[in-house]
């Protein structure tokens, strides 16, 4: 019988109060016929919490001003597949990009490189931007270095500081076994990120809807935000790619994933073709309509 004093089903009122809720304040969507799977998903929290019903479920999370049941359904209900060295396509063309925004630095006279990586999931993206930094040999010495990754799934940012992952993390690199033992030293059957990549990197949680995620970080030179406004409703991609106008550096640079497209959806950014990529750099006449 498990946790559960009685066997609650959720019925598709139930379904609608919770699939709004996740969409209005994490602007993921959840399509009709994730009922059963969010069920399956969540069904143990109503046990746990001595809960005889879904609505009272509902009411419960609404009245808990620390938000703490909000995110814990949050981190059920989010994708938070990732990997080291995902597309690497545009991985390069970043590598690229840092020339140039080296360049632009020093023509400012300024030493201090941030770079976001939001929806970070475990930390895989996080920690592969910070590899690719520092083995561009471009910001050592006196430079301030900061690579943030924000994630609303706070079991995932937990996993990303621990920096410890499994072969499945590195299945892009097609059995290459090279980088996990450049980077990593072997723990049994997991790879620990050395010390000196783990320099420079922090990890918040937070939602990106919210622009309190970004205090104390902006201005950015770059935002990753890959896979995910592609769970997002329209409204949710327009507040958070407002809040990247406000974050990033006049000169800063947006990627989103190669499966995802900012074009004819915004006019605070525009499309930039880098070998064959498309990065997006802040549109001067854009306006945030959000403001
Ligand atoms: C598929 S993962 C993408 C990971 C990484 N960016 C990549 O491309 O490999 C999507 C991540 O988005 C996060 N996420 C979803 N909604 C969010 C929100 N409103 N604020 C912050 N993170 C969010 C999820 O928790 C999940 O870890």
């Amino acid at each position: 019988m498990g946790l559960h004093s009685k066997k609650e089903v959720m019925t598709e009122e139930d379904f609608s109060l919770l699939r709004d809720l996740v969409r209005r304040e994490f602007g993921v969507l959840l399509k009709g016929d994730k009922r059963l799977t969010l069920h399956a998903k969540v069904s143990h929290r109503l046990g746990i919490l001595g809960l005889g019903s879904y609505r009272e479920y509902y009411d419960y999370i609404l009245s808990d001003p620390s938000k703490d049941e909000l995110y814990t359904l949050a981190s059920h209900i989010t994708n938070n597949e990732t990997y080291f060295f995902r597309e690497r396509v545009q991985l390069d063309v970043f590598l690229d990009l840092l020339k140039e925004i080296k360049r632009e630095k020093q023509r400012r006279r300024q030493n201090r490189l941030r770079i976001l990586s939001v929806a970070s999931s475990s930390g895989e993206e996080v920690y592969t931007l910070n590899i690719i930094v520092q083995e561009s040999g471009l910001f050592a010495w006196d430079w301030d270095v900061l690579i943030t990754g924000i994630d609303i799934n706070r079991n995932a940012v937990r996993k990303a500081q621990e920096a410890c992952y499994s072969q499945n993390s590195f299945r892009s690199l097609n059995g290459d076994a090279g980088i996990a033992k450049k980077y990593f030293t072997a723990d049994k059957d997991r790879f620990r990120l050395r010390k000196f990549f783990k320099k420079n990197v922090e990890f918040r949680h937070g939602n990106i809807l919210d622009r309190n995620a970004f205090g104390g970080l902006c201005p950015v030179d770059v935002v990753f935000c890959r896979n995910a406004l592609i769970y997002m409703s329209d409204e949710a991609i327009a507040k958070i790619v407002g809040n990247f106008f406000d974050c990033i550096d006049e000169r800063g640079y947006l990627f989103v994933g190669s499966s995802e497209s900012l074009i004819q959806r915004t006019n605070l950014f525009l499309p930039e073709y880098v070998d064959g990529i498309i990065v997006y750099r802040k549109n001067a006449r854009g306006n945030n309509a959000l403001e």
